[in-house]
């Protein structure tokens, strides 16, 4: 995005770049679901989107049938990167994850065309940790989080290009061993594992998320319009595994 144009997203965006549906589940996520709006240069996201452009035009965009999480999209896994990529996604390590968090070997990299979309999902917990962190590329978009029990709590990140979002459970607090994969339309998890949250909130384990397609695409009343996305998303390891072994991931994780 032009300078110009990301100068007028962020003089549009007087609320900030998270909305909630009230005060409360503002609070409650003020440290789990956390956006820094320019996180990234503007020479910083021309390396990297340099450097993906190759890799993901040699894919096709999919397509999957209803059930999938993600429509309009390809995707790559990648493990080696530039020098001066790799500068970046160390950035991204020290500002999100802990010192005694291991990230996944590779990151995900996933474009969405204009009219791509994420359906409200939870990151698979077999596959990973409590930690998720994204950049965006290219056009903003609007993640929405809902909480899987009440889904009258929501929050809505506005996530414009050179911006990160940070998603982690609030306070340290981990899964508990019994945590449930939630996949869109499955039922929420187990009452246990909801309690152990509810006294702060984890955007991670409690809200599923969305990125929301064009037409649905509103910060409040300022219409975002989508483009061509690109994220490169950073994720913990699960606990107890080593690096590299999860395994073949899911499309949304
Ligand atoms: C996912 C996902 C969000 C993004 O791939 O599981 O939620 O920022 N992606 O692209
Ligand atoms: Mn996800």
């Amino acid at each position: 995005m032009a300078g110009s144009e990301r100068l007028a997203l962020r003089t549009l965006s007087g609320q900030g770049w998270v909305r909630g549906s009230g005060p409360a589940v503002l609070s409650r996520l003020r440290d789990a679901a956390v956006v820094r709006p320019g996180f990234l240069s503007a020479a910083e996201e021309e390396t990297l989107s340099r450097e993906l452009e190759p890799e993901l035009r040699r894919r096709r965009y999919e397509y999957d049938h209803w059930d999938a999480a993600i429509h309009g999209f390809r995707e790559t896994e990648k493990s080696r990167w530039s020098e001066a990529s790799r500068a970046i996604l160390q950035r991204v390590q020290a500002a999100a994850f802990g010192p005694g968090q291991t990230l996944l070997s590779s990151v995900h990299v996933l474009d969405l065309e204009p009219r791509g979309y994420i359906k409200p999902h939870v990151d698979s917990i077999k596959f990973c940790g409590s930690t998720i962190a994204g950049l965006s590329l290219l056009s903003p978009s609007i993640m929405r989080l809902v909480h899987t029990q009440e889904p009258g709590a929501w929050l809505e990140l506005l996530l414009e290009p050179g911006s990160l979002y940070i998603l982690s459970p609030d306070s340290g607090l981990h899964p508990p061993s019994q945590a449930v994969c939630l996949e869109p339309g499955l039922p929420s998890p187990h009452p246990a594992t909801a309690s152990v949250f509810s006294r702060r909130g984890s955007a991670r384990y409690d809200f599923s998320h969305e990125i929301l397609r064009d037409e649905e695409s509103f910060f409040g009343e300022q219409r975002v319009p989508r483009g061509r996305r690109i994220s490169v998303i950073c994720r913990s390891l699960p606990e107890g595994v080593g690096p590299g072994e999860p395994g073949q991931r899911p499309p949304a994780c």
